[in-house]
């Protein structure tokens, strides 16, 4: 059986682990630390994408400011209110607002919407994933009614996180919002992606590492997957297995982590969610953005649910999360 302490050899070696066995073993582990603090529950978030603007220039994404072939989308208050309101009919208790670094959703009017969501709803989580701002900036949002920030750190090397970012980015910088955050009150998510253009296994014991100093409440971990009309379109994905190691090794680093198994893991492989669950995650993110805009929300190609109604991922999560032995939880999941 896997057991602390976990020394960076021990990492390195299942990081880097490819016999089915030994990942057999790994999940087994993460599986278990994850049924003492959870049980079966899985949390059930409500994703809204609300605008795919976005300032920056990320060499991965596919909705960076210089991808000039995508149609671009915001959904105005009453678009955003209305997603609410069918998420709040679905049962959902979190709302994930996630979008570009848009400028047209300055504070003034993210505060507007955060206030009116909370009136709204007073007793619902709101998790904003909008990237980085200024330590004033999130401590408005948050006394305007926002709990959860999701802001994933990408990669904890510099050298690597100066491959996959444009000049003026950094991690240093990165890092800041994310201590931030926490020092602001929030629930605050890091996490990476694997199998990203030059990354190594030293890298991903970085992220570990990294996750243990900032101790977040949430982890998002999902495979990268090229996009035709990015700087790194002509990368192969990242493997799925990769994946699923790196979701175990952080369940049994961070044992009461709230992690998701992303949209990214179902796109890579038909059940790559449910194996994610299975592997130490326990929180999935259905889609509840309108169907008219959810296909422009295109970080990455060939991404799944884009033809789904908001209802339709709603329950179709649940069979999933069901036909693996897992209970679908609709509470706030704090
Ligand atoms: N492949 C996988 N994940 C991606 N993200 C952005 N682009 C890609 C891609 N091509 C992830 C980033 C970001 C999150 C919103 O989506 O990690 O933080
Ligand atoms: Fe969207 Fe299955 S979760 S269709």
């Amino acid at each position: 059986m896997i057991k602390p302490p976990f020394t960076d050899d021990v990492l390195l070696h299942y990081i880097s682990a490819s016999a089915a066995d030994e990942s057999a073993d790994l999940f087994a582990a993460a599986r278990e630390v994850q049924e003492k603090y959870y049980g079966k529950r899985v949390y059930f978030r409500a994703l809204i994408e609300f605008t795919n603007y976005c300032e920056n220039d990320c060499y991965y994404c596919g909705i960076r400011k210089s991808n000039g072939k995508l149609k671009r989308y915001r959904l105005c208050m009453d678009d955003i209110l209305e997603c609410c309101r069918e998420g709040a009919a679905l049962g959902y208790k979190t709302f994930v607002l996630q979008g570009g670094e848009d400028p047209y959703f300055n504070d003034e009017r993210m505060i507007e919407i955060i206030t009116a969501i909370r009136r709204a709803y007073p007793d619902h989580a709101i998790t904003l994933s909008i990237g980085e701002r200024g330590r004033a900036s999130y401590e408005a949002f948050f006394a305007a009614g926002a709990n959860r920030y999701l802001l994933r750190h990408e990669t904890a090397c510099d050298d690597h996180y100066r491959k996959l970012h444009p000049p003026r980015m950094s991690l240093t910088e990165r890092k800041q919002c994310l201590y931030d955050l926490k020092n602001a009150g929030y629930q605050v998510g890091a996490g990476f992606m694997t199998g990203s253009p030059f990354q190594k296994p030293e890298h991903l014991l970085a992220d570990l590492r990294f996750l243990e100093e900032l101790q977040p409440q949430m982890v998002g971990i999902g495979p990268f997957i090229p996009q035709a009309d990015t700087p790194f379109g002509g990368f192969p994905a990242g493997d799925l297995e990769l994946s699923l190691r790196m979701i175990a090794l952080t369940r049994l680093l961070l044992p009461d982590a709230l992690i998701p198994a992303t949209t990214a893991l179902g796109t890579v492989s038909p059940q790559g969610r449910e194996r994610g669950l299975a592997a130490g995650a326990n929180v999935v993110m259905p889609n509840l953005s309108p169907k008219s805009t959810r296909r422009l929300y295109a970080l990455y190609d060939n991404k799944i649910c884009i033809e789904d109604a908001a209802a339709e991922c709603r329950f179709c999560m649940e069979n999933r999360v069901r036909s693996f032995g897992f209970e679908a939880d609709m509470s706030r999941g704090s």
